[in-house]
């Protein structure tokens, strides 16, 4: 198959972009490449390479820039995703596109299913259902809801996200404030670039799927876990969305149910074995990290 990757340079493009390059000729076009906001690049691009699938890795990422940058977010987001629905719908390729648990206000007591009906509560959020809809627009669309993405592919930028931010914290001894109010269901890079290799692979239907590690935690739970893979005594600050001034609005119960994934024959593991695994990739960087401030 041809793939045709967007937003390649980011932490879950970069990772589609090694998975997909396994079995299949893949186009991995950065930024630099193929701004997405660009209608006719957009179909230039698709036109030129004539892939059978495209995987839209880009997008506005700024949670919060987004409250003050509607514009951008909303061009990203959803009329990036609008251009390329439609390129993909003329050379009959299929579309897989990434949305967020953002999409939820974050109110239920259970996980959500594709079911639910979406509540945004941000610009971001509203932006990226925006885009869900547009993904639509393609015969054949994926729209996989990731999480709280942690995780890098081999050679890849380092990993950014709050994951590595409390990695790093733990690692170097410092504190780190996390959460205690806001439960997740994480999502490694490896595991959701696999879940797309599947669903294209497979030709599933067309649809919403929650691509994310089986379970669900509070940001506090995730934090003691990397310290105990870590084998580190924490100093985790645990604070509440209340105590932060956050600009958007963050919903605060959000695990998501993967079982439609599982079901079309992908069961995204747990995740505290992603996180173990994960921690197995970058034990080796930490050592060396350490070494340098002993230095
Ligand atoms: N990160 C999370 O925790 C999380 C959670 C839920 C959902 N998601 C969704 O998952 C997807 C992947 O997120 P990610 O964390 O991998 O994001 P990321 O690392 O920020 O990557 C996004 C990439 O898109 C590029 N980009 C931005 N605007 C572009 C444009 N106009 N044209 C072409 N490329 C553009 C960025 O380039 P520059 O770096 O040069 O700007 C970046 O390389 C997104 O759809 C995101 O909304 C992420």
């Amino acid at each position: 198959m041809r793939i045709l990757v967007t937003g390649a340079c980011g932490q879950l493009g970069a990772a589609v972009a090694a998975e997909c390059g396994r079995a299949h000729e893949v186009a991995a076009l950065g930024r630099g490449d193929l701004d997405v906001t660009d209608d006719a690049a957009v179909e230039a691009a698709v036109a030129g390479f004539g892939p059978d699938a495209i995987v839209n890795g880009a997008a506005y990422t700024d949670v919060d820039g987004a409250e003050d940058h509607p514009i951008d977010a909303l061009n990203a987001n959803a009329f990036a995703v609008r251009a390329l629905a439609s390129a993909a719908r003329a050379c009959g390729a299929a579309l897989v596109h990434y949305s967020t648990d953002f999409v939820f206000d974050g109110e239920a007591g259970r996980p959500y299913t594709e079911a639910d009906a979406p509540a945004p509560r941000s610009v971001y959020a509203m932006s990226k259902l925006l885009g869900e809809w547009f993904a639509a627009d393609a015969a054949r669309h994926y729209v996989l809801r990731v999480e709280s993405l942690f995780g890098r592919a081999p050679g890849a930028r380092p990993a950014k996200g709050s994951v590595a931010g409390i990695l790093r914290a733990l690692a170097a001894g410092e504190a780190a404030k996390v959460f205690e109010d806001r439960t997740i269901s994480p999502t490694y890079v490896i595991d959701a670039a696999r879940a797309t290799r599947h669903l294209i692979e497979r030709g599933a239907p067309s649809g919403v799927y929650h691509c994310v590690n089986s379970g669900s935690a509070t940001w506090l739970e995730l934090a003691r876990e990397l310290a105990r893979g870590l084998g580190v005594e924490p100093k985790l600050v645990a604070v509440r969305m209340s105590d932060m001034a956050l600009r958007a609005q963050r919903p605060r119960y959000c695990a998501l149910a993967n079982a439609k994934l599982a079901a079309e024959g992908f069961a995204m593991p747990a995740w505290q074995d992603a996180l173990a695994r994960y921690l197995e990739t970058v034990r080796h960087d930490l050592a060396r990290e350490a070494a340098g401030r002993q230095a």
